[in-house]
This record gives structure tokens, sequence and C-alpha cells, in this order.
């Protein structure tokens, strides 16, 4: 299988994917860093074993990653946080398809190397960045607005 080069050269870092949430913007970092070291390996031809320890890498950092963002998420009292969840086990799920499916074990890594990049990638423009928004519109609420707003007043000083 090709590996599309494009994924290869998408998968690095940018201001552009900065969240703006200081803690998950370096998760994302790091997150991006071990995927494109696997895809690396996987498109290099590097040994089997280097290919599937950076595979491991990613995928265990990839676990620790959706944990703290979901901690991240749940404090900041996200109402949309059951959808992100949903897109998290998918992802999961799909990883594990790739590696128990019908998905022949010397090409294992060649899809994954595909696969990952591109989730990633999508997955950080979209539903993190919709959290992102959602966090700064929140906080760009006054609290005592943000108040009137949880209690169903709009105008909290109007007696009504
Ligand atoms: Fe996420």
């Amino acid at each position: 299988m090709d590996m599309p080069a494009e994924n290869f050269q998408d998968l690095v870092w940018s201001d552009d994917l900065a969240l703006g949430v200081e803690d998950i913007d370096e998760q994302h970092k790091h997150w991006i860093e071990l995927v494109q070291a696997f895809h690396v390996a996987v498109a290099e031809g590097r040994s089997r074993e280097e290919v599937y320890r950076t595979l491991a890498d990613a995928v265990v950092y990839t676990e620790i990653h959706f944990a703290s963002e979901q901690k991240v998420m749940e404090e900041a009292g996200y109402p949309f946080l059951a959808d992100h969840l949903v897109q998290h086990s998918l992802a999961w799920e799909q990883l594990h398809a790739f590696t128990t499916g019908n998905v022949p074990e010397e090409n294992i890594a060649e899809y994954l190397a595909t696969f990952l990049p591109q989730w990633l990638m999508l997955h950080i423009n979209s539903a993190d960045r919709q959290f992102a928004r959602w966090l700064k519109e929140r906080d760009a609420v006054p609290a005592e607005l943000a108040d009137a707003q949880l209690s169903g007043r709009v105008f909290p000083n109007i007696p009504v």
C-alpha cells in the first residue's frame, strides 16, 4: 500500500492547531510527534521492532491523552462531552478493528500509519476546536449573566 505523502507533510504541529487550552495544546504537540514517529518508521521501512515500538508509544499516549482531555472537559462542564467521548471511542474501536479484524498482519502497520494521522488531524481541527470555542465563549460571558442563564433568567437585575 502506498503511503499518502500529504499525510506525512500535514502531520506537524502548527499554531493553526492551537486551541488556546494550554494543557491540551501541549498534549496535542506530543501526540503529533509520536504519531509522526510511527508514520516515519512505516514510510521509511524501518525494522518491524521500531515500527511496533513507535506504534505502541503512539497508542499508549492516545489513551493517556483521551483520559486527560476528558477530565478537562468534565471539569469545564462541557455540555457536548458525551458526543466527544463517542468520537474517542469510535477511534479506539477502529484501532482495534485493524488489529483484530480482517486486515492481514503485514498490512496493519501501514493501515494504521494512514488512519492515525488522518483521524488525529481531523479530530483536533473539528471536535477539539469546537470545545475550545465553547470554552472561550463561556469565559467571555460575564459571571452574573452566566448565573442568570443557568437559572433561566436573562436579566437577573430585573424582577420578574
Ligand atoms: Fe478529543
